[in-house]
Formats: C-alpha cells, structure tokens, sequence
C-alpha cells in the first residue's frame, strides 16, 4: 500500500520530537518549567464546540490589543504556519522564503506542500540580523511567504521591527511577511502585531506554549488584517478545537493568570543573565549569544561531549551539531533557578 504514497513524500522525516518527559532536567525544548494543569470548566461534549468563544476572544483580543476579527486560533503556531503554505503556495510552482539558521518547522510544511525553499543565511558576523539587500537578490516572483522568527529560534536574537518592516514595504503587493514572535514575551522589543492595521501583506504568530507554559493544550493565535483571517477560515475544518482545549484556553488567560505569566517572565529573564554570566566565565565555552528568549544558544570547544556528559547526569540540552552553522552549538532553555543551577555545576565540573 505504501507504494500509493505521493512519490515525493516517501523519504519525507517524520520531524524529530524532543522528548521532554520522565526524571530529569528538561532544558531542550524551550517549554515553561512550571507545571499548569489544566481547569477545564464543567463542558457539554454532546454538541460541537462554537469556534470563537466570547471569553476567550474577549481575553486575547485584550492580551494582544488586537480587534478579534483579526485573530484566528490555530492548533499551536505549527498549525498557523501549515495553513499559510497551504494557502499562499501553489505546489510545484511557488516558494517560500527563510532566514537561517531557524525554526524547522517552515521547511518541514513547504515541504509538503510541494513548495520550494529559499535560505538567505542571517548574518553569524552581525549578532544573526536580517541582511536586507541579499534578501532582494534572492527573491523571485514565486517567493509568496516569507517566514521571520523573532527571537529567532534557535539563535535567540530579535530582529528588530524597523527591519523586519524594510522587508513588508519592499514586498507589498509580492508576498506575505510572516512574523514568528513565539518568544517575543521574553524581549526588550516591541511586538509587529502593532503594525498589522498599517501591513495587508503582514502576519504575525504567538502562541500559548512558551511564556504561557502551555506547550501541552496546543493553542496558537495567527493576528492579520480581517480578510485574511477570514480566508484561512476558509481552509480549516469545521471544529479545529476540541470543547475541552477552549475551555481550558479560557481559564488559562484570564486577567488574574496574567501577573502570574508576568513574574514567570520576570523570573527567567533574571535566571537567564545569570545563566549568560556563568557560562561566559568557562573555559570550555566559546561563545554565549545575546539571547531575547527563554533559552540560550551557546558555543562549545567539544559541544558533543558536553551534551552527553550532561545527559549522562540527567540533564537534557538541544544539541545543534547537524546544524550548519551551529555545529559548536547547544541550545539550553532556561528552568528554574535549582535545574539552572545543576546545570552550572556539571558544567563547572567538566571545565575543570
Ligand atoms: C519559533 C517557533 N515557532 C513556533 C513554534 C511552535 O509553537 P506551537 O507550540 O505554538 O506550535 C516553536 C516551538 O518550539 C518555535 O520555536
């Protein structure tokens, strides 16, 4: 049967989940330390669920000072992205753009969709920023989306927005420009979503997994103008949520959840500078990047062996070495102040 697959998808990966569960320290997956579990209100599942409930749309058109015809709820941001190549790209003809080293996921849905990939490299010499005019070179009249993360995973920088809006106005009428601010909580700069009512060709993702700890309910929010939204209606089934994820989304972004997310944030903003201090002062350390995000990328003389010394000591970081690029790389995302801590210490031990 299997032979009946799309020839091209034969080969296809099945994208290589962090396990993130079990003993242990979990630093590999930029996931919240904090457990939240989920307060599901008492929920009819006799009926299907409404699709926008008026709390919820209420709180989060309220969170991201947005009008609610301009919000969409997807399954994660993943699902944001899937539905925006499946939109915008006509398989076999059209492209995507993106700026490497970056989320996976953006290739992993051109992919699919049959769609090709342009990388444009950011620049490793200019703390991984935008290099504008190699984006004009590298531009064709198929490129339909272009994906900007910021902070950008797995390098941790912010593009900022005067850049990133050089970009929609040299693309307007061209291509959309998708801005992938799944860790913009955990920045100094402001978010693009204030420039969504100026932009038609300006999309912008957040999601629930990351500064609201939410990475198990699965719950993104794609903001752009209403017609947009409106057409991504069109392509997505009926009853993407189920009852119990909306209503657990509901209790989860209430105004009194808010100063909890606040002093979360806080808190690993603190936890990460003095995780960029530690690791500074080893010897086994080359380089610890500017980071805007819930987790670090830094440089190693022997990255493989600090990885699994670490895992070996039960503690889990996100190695980088088939990145190209990133090859001295891991990725280690903040916890609480005790798993930090821990990963000092080892660390320390290793250096000596
Ligand atoms: C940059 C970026 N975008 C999107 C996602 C996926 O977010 P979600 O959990 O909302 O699907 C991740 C997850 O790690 C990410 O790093």
């Amino acid at each position: 049967m299997l032979k009946l697959v799309r020839t091209e998808l034969q080969d296809l990966k099945v994208y290589d989940v962090a396990k993130c569960r079990g003993e242990g320290v979990w630093l590999n997956a930029n996931e919240s330390p904090w457990e939240v579990n989920a307060e599901i209100v008492a929920e009819q599942i006799n009926r299907y669920p409404i699709g926008t409930p008026e709390a919820l749309m209420d709180q989060l058109s309220e969170i991201y000072k947005i009008e609610q015809n301009q919000l969409l709820l997807t399954r994660g941001s993943d699902e944001g992205i899937d539905l925006l190549v499946r939109l915008f790209c006509t398989p076999y003809q059209d492209a995507i753009m993106i700026f490497t080293p970056t989320f996976v996921m953006y290739k992993q849905s051109a992919n699919l969709q049959g769609a090709k990939v342009i990388e444009v490299p950011l620049q490793a010499s200019n703390d991984f920023k935008l290099n504008i005019d190699s984006i004009d070179k590298a531009f064709t009249k198929e490129t339909k989306i272009l994906f900007i993360c910021s902070p950008n995973n797995p390098t941790g920088g912010l593009i900022p927005c005067q850049d990133i809006l050089k970009v929609v106005e040299r693309v307007k009428d061209k291509a959309i420009v998708v801005v992938d601010e799944a860790y913009i909580e955990f920045a100094e700069g402001e978010s693009m979503t204030l420039y969504v009512n100026q932009f038609s060709n300006l999309v912008v993702l957040r999601t629930l997994s990351k500064a609201f700890g939410l990475a198990g309910l699965r719950f993104g929010i794609l903001i752009a103008q209403a017609p947009l939204i409106e057409m991504i209606r069109r392509i997505m089934p009926p009853y993407p949520f189920s009852v119990l994820t909306l209503s657990a989304a509901t209790a989860a972004t209430t105004n009194e959840k808010q100063c909890k997310i606040i002093s979360n944030i806080a808190y690993i903003k603190k936890q990460r500078e003095i995780m960029a201090y530690e690791l500074s002062q080893l010897r086994i350390v080359t380089k610890v990047w500017q980071s805007e995000s819930n987790f670090l990328l830094v440089e190693f003389k022997d990255p493989k062996k600090v990885a699994a010394i670490c895992a070996l000591n039960k503690i889990y970081l996100r190695e980088l070495t088939g990145v190209p690029g990133l090859e001295q790389s891991l990725r280690m995302t903040i916890g609480l102040e005790a798993e930090n801590q821990q990963l000092t210490s080892i660390l320390k031990e290793i250096n000596e």
